[in-house]
């Protein structure tokens, strides 16, 4: 069984449902502060947190089933990072370290773990792929990285494999309408521009204009939300087949810039984005692509949305029919 934690969230919500697709025995483990326990679509849970190891332990005890752990319940946001530190590294790497030592008590030696194209830092080439120097330029970079690294160590004392999925910029919703992203704050450039062309949000803020990108703008490469769970599919697949730890990125290979971000959510919803310019944001690096080469040819992984216009319109379905979110 594949225990999911941080399920509620908005990639974890979105893994379930290729989960409870393919018919994969599941549980997620979540403490539902910034989850949705309605993104659960019947998914079975137990409420917890990640921090507790008592919770884990008895987790682990009472399911004894578990063979595989993914993790999606990470604080997310690189500028609340920057202002508390502490709380980052307390919940995105001390805790993990807990965790993995409450899996190898348990007898569980496999892992799926949501890293991020933070831990590259200001990239020194694009796109980038997984031999690309790593020097995060935020506290979210560094507590990321931190676990990669230990998971290496872990692998080399104890034998625990585990693969690194390092996102790039996770988008969209499912297209089937019933999950989509729900943060609070919101501060991801897609639902933002949604939410502010929908009169939810004032002005979008483009952070920086003066960027060496073709409009002055930051670059990103958007990747469907997904396109993202479906490695994760691959990955347990290889670790259930006995295989080593790897790394990879995740990404399309293709770069927007906020303007071009912006043109596409006008188009796909016909209505206006207002939005000003204002000053860089801390810790932005001009230009992100993924290199996904690696995965692609390893494990045939294929983005079935790549198409930004197709990340957009999912998430454009999802907060027109759900202009409040979840709530
Ligand atoms: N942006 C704006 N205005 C906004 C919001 C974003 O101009 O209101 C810009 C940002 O400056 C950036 C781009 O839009 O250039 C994308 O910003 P996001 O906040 O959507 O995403 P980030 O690239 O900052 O970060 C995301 C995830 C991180 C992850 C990172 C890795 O939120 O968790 O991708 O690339 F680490």
């Amino acid at each position: 069984m594949i225990l999911v934690l941080g399920g509620a969230g908005y990639i974890g919500s979105h893994m379930l449902k290729l989960l409870r697709e393919t018919g994969e025995s599941h549980l997620v483990f979540d403490n539902f502060e910034e989850g949705h326990r309605e993104a659960l679509l019947g998914s079975p849970y137990v409420q917890g947190d990640l921090r507790n190891r008592d919770d884990l332990r008895k987790l682990f005890a009472d399911h004894p089933d578990i063979d595989v752990v993914m993790h999606f319940a990470a604080y997310i946001a690189v500028g609340e990072s920057v202002e508390q530190p502490g709380k980052y590294f307390t919940n995105n790497t001390t805790a993990v370290i807990g965790l993995l030592e409450e899996m190898r008590a348990a007898g569980i030696g496999k892992f799926v773990f949501s890293s991020t194209a933070a831990i590259f830092g200001e990239p020194h080439y694009v796109p980038i792929d997984e031999a690309h120097p790593k020097d995060p330029t935020s506290p979210y970079g560094d507590s990321k990285l931190m676990v990669e690294r230990i998971l290496k160590a872990f692998d080399v004392a104890h034998g625990f494999k585990s693969v690194c999925l390092r996102y790039f910029n996770a988008a969209g919703a499912d297209p089937e309408n019933r999950i989509g992203e729900d943060h609070h704050p919101e501060t991801h450039l897609i639902p933002v521009a949604i939410l502010a062309a929908m009169g939810k949000k004032p002005s979008l803020k483009v952070f920086g204009t003066d960027y060496d990108t073709p409009d002055g703008t930051c670059v990103r490469d958007y990747i469907h939300v997904l396109d993202l769970a479906q490695a994760h599919l691959l990955a347990v697949k290889h670790l259930r087949a006995g295989g080593d730890s790897r790394q990879y990125n995740l990404g399309n290979g293709q770069g927007f810039t906020v303007r071009q971000v912006i043109d596409a959510v006008e188009h796909a919803t016909g209505l206006k984005v207002p939005n000003e310019e204002a000053p860089r944001r801390a810790g932005d690096p001009a230009k992100l692509i993924a290199s996904s080469d690696r995965i692609r040819a390893d494990w045939g992984w294929n983005p079935q949305y790549g198409d930004l216009k197709v990340i957009v319109e999912h998430a454009w379905n999802w907060h027109k029919t759900h202009p409040e979110g979840y709530a």
